[in-house]
């Protein structure tokens, strides 16, 4: 087999990507205003999208340009990292901004979209490279790629001898389960290849969690202790303070479970357990990510109530604020059984891992926002100063947000007479070692696409193995007696049954 050759890794000063336009599908929603255009103005500003940089918003309600710039504008300046736009900066990017009034529902008015986007062709310079971004709601997504096969607009062109590429980037929800995704992944396979699509995942963009791959792979001093040899078990946390905020009616469809675990909490999950890919290209990465997915001792349906939890908020009291119960949120019905915090244990049963609990915890109204992974290491194999050296356990903190940093934490003695240990921590921090705002997500993200480098996003096969590993616990929970919720105060660390879930094993989750 002949091996790929290794990219430019990500986040190295790659080329600009090639002249082309990204066609948002959803221009009119919050993740365009919120997130897509302030990751690509801040791109401008650092002078790394491509020349002739164009954006086509598409939507069904009837816009001009100016005014699509214009809510862009504001969007920028409302949620952007970079504050409110310069005036010249802004006037030059909104240059390559344009707004396509679209029903997506009628295939043959793709015909419309097709002939913009080659009449920007010409007057910009494109040559054909059109990136398609769904950012709709998701039950879109089979009619929008079905009419871009259709419009001719999924085929990858030539001319010229130079292909003009087509990539398509899916948000998430990819499916609402396993059956779901495999038949989304259909639809796409029949219009596009898979190397033209991008399964994007927000969480694969963000700084720290690159930098889970640089601790491990560009430094020896830790891969000898990441094994089931020294590691006693793994916490992943992704806690948030926020509750639903306005996406009550989304929420209640998706719950805790598949909002944040399917996706952002076992992304983490396989690339702390992945074996080094034999490069970094995004093949190579991909397939270490599945084979971890594929190791996972599947969960026997009459087990969930011992390996995972749900829960779901009350009234409560957040950064000394007062907030609502879930229930009482907009868009969510009065006695909603959908979960906002999940746990689950999780077993990687290969040659590294095997008898190595992964605890996987998340949910909304916890009492801060914090992610972070922690290997906890095994216990000293005898202890010779009594047991005061027991007490916590050795530990590599890796801190995904906010706050970001990695630390290591050991025992010390203290400075007295005796010996008495205590732990310490030798504490690395983002801000301090680098001084500069980390890039959003979405930024890297962009970028990686125009350019065409999968390597951060979800490939078919690794999407389906995410859902398979949890189709037993969804099935438990649709089929067993509804929850008695809600069960964890605002401002509380979710249900009294996710500490259980560890201290039956004789462990508790880390205070954070
Ligand atoms: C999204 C979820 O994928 O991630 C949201 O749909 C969640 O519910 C968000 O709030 C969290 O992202 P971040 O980057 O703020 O941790």
């Amino acid at each position: 087999m002949e091996r790929e050759p290794t990219p430019i890794p990500p986040g190295s000063e790659g080329e600009h990507p090639e002249p082309g336009v990204v066609v948002i599908f959803g221009a009119s929603g919050d993740l365009t205003r919120r997130k897509l255009l302030p990751a690509l103005y801040a791109l401008r500003l650092e002078d790394r999208l491509p020349a002739a940089f164009t954006v086509v918003g598409v939507a069904r309600r009837p816009l001009g340009d100016d005014e699509f710039r214009r809510q862009m504008r504001e969007g920028v300046a409302r949620h952007g990292r970079t504050g409110p736009p310069e005036p010249a900066e802004w006037e030059a990017f909104a240059e390559g901004l344009f707004y396509h009034a679209l029903d997506f529902q009628d295939a043959p008015a793709y015909a419309a979209l097709a002939a913009q986007l080659a009449e920007l062709d010409r007057a910009r310079g494109t040559r054909g490279n059109y990136l398609y971004y769904l950012a709709t709601p998701p039950s879109a997504y089979p009619v929008i790629v079905r009419a871009l096969a259709q419009a001719g607009l999924a085929r990858e062109a030539t001319g010229d001898g130079k292909a003009g590429y087509r990539r398509i980037v899916i948000e998430k929800p990819f499916g609402h389960d396993l059956a779901s995704a495999r038949a989304l992944n259909r639809i796409v396979g029949e219009a596009f290849a898979e190397s033209q699509v991008y399964r994007i995942d927000h969480y694969l963009g963000k700084e720290t969690v690159q930098n889970i791959l640089v601790l491990r792979f560009a430094n020896a001093i830790f891969e000898p202790l990441w094994n089931r040899g020294q590691v006693d078990h793994v916490q992943i946390t992704v806690a948030e303070a926020i509750g639903v905020e306005e996406r009550g009616a989304y929420y209640e469809e998706a719950g805790a479970l598949r909002d944040m675990v399917q996706n952002h909490l076992l992304q983490l999950l396989c690339l702390v357990a992945m074996e080094p890919p034999v490069t970094f290209g995004a093949d190579h990465v991909r397939d270490e990510k599945t084979k971890v997915l594929r190791a996972v001792h599947p969960i026997a349906l009459d087990e969930v109530d011992r390996v995972a939890v749900r829960g779901q908020y009350e009234r409560g009291t957040v950064d000394g604020q007062p907030v609502p119960g879930y229930r009482e949120e907009p868009g969510v019905a009065a006695g909603s059984t959908t979960e906002t915090y999940a746990a689950v244990r999780l077993e990687v049963s290969n040659w590294r891992w095997a008898g190595v609990p992964f605890y996987l915890r998340s949910g909304k109204r916890l009492p801060s926002r914090v992610t972070e992974i922690t290997l906890q290491f095994r216990r000293p194999p005898h202890l010779l100063f009594g047991s005061a050296s027991v007490l916590l356990p050795n530990a590599l903190v890796l801190r995904i947000q906010p706050d970001e940093g990695i630390a290591l934490r050991f025992g010390a003695k203290l400075p007295v007479q005796d010996f008495r240990i205590r732990p310490v921590t030798m504490d690395f921090r983002y801000r301090h070692s680098f001084g500069i705002s980390t890039p959003e997500a979405y930024e890297r993200l962009l970028l990686d696409a125009m350019r065409g480098d999968a390597t951060l996003f979800a490939r078919e096969d690794w999407v389906e193995a995410a859902w398979e590993v949890l189709a037993p616990i969804q099935r438990a929970w649709a089929e067993g007696p509804p929850p008695k919720f809600p069960d964890y105060a605002a401002g509380t660390w979710g249900p009294r049954e996710a500490d259980e879930l560890l201290a039956r094993e004789g462990r508790r989750w880390r205070r954070l």
